[in-house]
């Protein structure tokens, strides 16, 4: 049974990196118009001058030096993307993960391992929010993109793991300060991560990581872009709108920021400047559980169904009552719609989840507000808004996309 990844409390306190993670990737935005051109419709030439705008941002994007890859959606609660590792790569799809820093393969295909791959004799071992890998540590050729190919990277070689199924591993994006402890004996190192290593080779203008994330239409869907080194303005509308890396212990450790605010309808549900963590690697939405319970109380009949899929069920006779859930970041609202707080019932049943009620996608963290880690923005926040994390000027940043409402 697939189950949303869930990020432990306890972990958390214990600084460590949080579980699974995932990543999509846009592409081909022309394809959805073909229709419609093939026709001679009205809309063809103006959807023509979009795509065309789109493609030399896109190409601008490039020229500046940033790379764009494309992210899968995988059974509807990870993102990975195709990465290669050695020379000649071999390619694994590993889940793309800004909570946690450590890159590694093995879960699914074995290391394997070619001339480019060096043992450095340490030992790793990671524990996520949700499963760990232990094994041995191996600097090697990392294959993003053709025109980014990062050497001497650091790639763990998972012997031992738990709760990586369906995929090869972990591409870690978070902060460097979480790869600290990992290794043994030199468990004081850090390792630079894969972003690290790219801005020092010269491979990236500047440490900027630009996330598009959609809601999946299918088992494995390739509707998410990862762009390394900017921003691809194709995906995103309107101005990105920035908040600082947040001092707050222990979202700090992370991509952590603080929230404004949030309201549902007219129900304040985040009381003013709180922090928490963005997460890729999170599929849910999570609010700290008396925020949660405003949120659920707001709903008649709503419940929490904890001992299974541990989702919010929403009654049918509730849903055309239900209100927007607005996220305020640096006093800017990012408005969920009812359709983005809801799980589509065609996918219940790759949820483990009963096929005939309603689910929603936000959940309680499973501790009270108040503990520096309040909420967790994971992907069904992220597949409504692109989400830019800038190490260099340690902000992160949100903008509407086409796939907002
Ligand atoms: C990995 O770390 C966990 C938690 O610290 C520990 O229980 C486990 O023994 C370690 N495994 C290896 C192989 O070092
Ligand atoms: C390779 O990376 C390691 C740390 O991961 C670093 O200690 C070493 O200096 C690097 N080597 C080169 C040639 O950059
Ligand atoms: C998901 O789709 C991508 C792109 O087509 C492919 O590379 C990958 O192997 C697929 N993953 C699985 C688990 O089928
Ligand atoms: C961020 O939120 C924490 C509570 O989680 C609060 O103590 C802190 O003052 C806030 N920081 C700002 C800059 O508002
Ligand atoms: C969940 O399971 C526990 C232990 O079996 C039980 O006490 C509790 O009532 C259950 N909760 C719900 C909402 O069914």
């Amino acid at each position: 049974m697939l189950a949303p990844l869930l990020v432990l409390p306890l972990a958390l306190a214990a600084q460590l990196p949080l579980a699974g993670a995932a990543t999509t990737l846009p592409l081909s935005p022309v394809s959805g118009r073909s229709g419609a051109y093939l026709q001679g419709a009205p809309d063809a030439g103006r959807a023509r001058v979009v795509h065309m705008k789109e493609r030399a941002a896109h190409v601008a994007g490039y020229a500046a030096g940033s790379t764009t890859i494309p992210a899968s959606n995988l059974a509807y609660v990870q993102y990975t993307a195709s990465i290669g590792v050695g020379s000649p790569p071999t390619y694994y799809n590993i889940v793309v993960d800004t909570g946690s820093s450590n890159t590694f393969v093995g879960t699914g295909i074995p290391y394997v391992k070619t001339s480019s791959s060096i043992p450095t004799g340490q030992e790793v071992n990671v524990t996520y929010g949700s499963g760990f890998f232990s094994g041995y540590e191996y600097l090697d050729q990392v294959t993003i993109a053709p025109d980014l190919v990062i050497t001497n990277q650091s790639i763990g070689d998972a012997l031992e793991y738990a709760d990586f199924e369906g995929v090869d591993g972990i591409i870690g994006v978070g902060p460097i300060d979480l790869t600290v402890g990992t290794l043994y004996p030199a468990e004081d190192a850090e390792i630079p991560t894969v972003m690290d290593n790219a801005l020092a080779q010269g491979l990236i203008p500047t440490e900027v990581l630009g996330v598009s994330f959609a809601p999946a239409t299918g088992y494995n869907d390739t509707n998410g872009a990862l762009t390394f080194g900017g921003v691809d303005e194709s995906l995103y509308e309107g101005d990105i709108t920035y908040t600082p890396v947040t001092t707050t212990y222990p979202s700090n450790y992370y991509w952590g920021i603080n929230v404004t605010g949030a309201t549902y309808g007219e129900t304040t549900v985040i009381p003013g400047s709180y922090a928490g963590i963005v997460d890729t690697g999170t599929t849910l939405i999570y609010i700290a559980d008396d925020w949660y319970q405003t949120y659920q109380d707001s709903i008649p009949g709503a419940y929490y169904d904890g001992n299974n899929t541990g989702l919010i069920v929403i009654p049918f006779e509730s849903i055309p009552f239900m209100q927007p859930f607005t996220v305020y970041v640096s006093g800017e609202p990012f408005v969920l719609d009812v359709e983005a707080q809801l799980l589509p019932i065609w996918q219940n049943t790759a949820w483990g989840a009963e096929p005939n009620l309603q689910y929603g996608y936000i959940g309680p963290i499973g501790s009270p507000s108040g503990e520096g880690l309040d909420f967790i923005l994971g992907q069904k926040f992220m597949e409504r808004f692109y989400a830019v994390f800038d190490t260099p000027n340690s902000r992160v940043g949100f903008a509407y996309s086409d796939h907002t409402y």
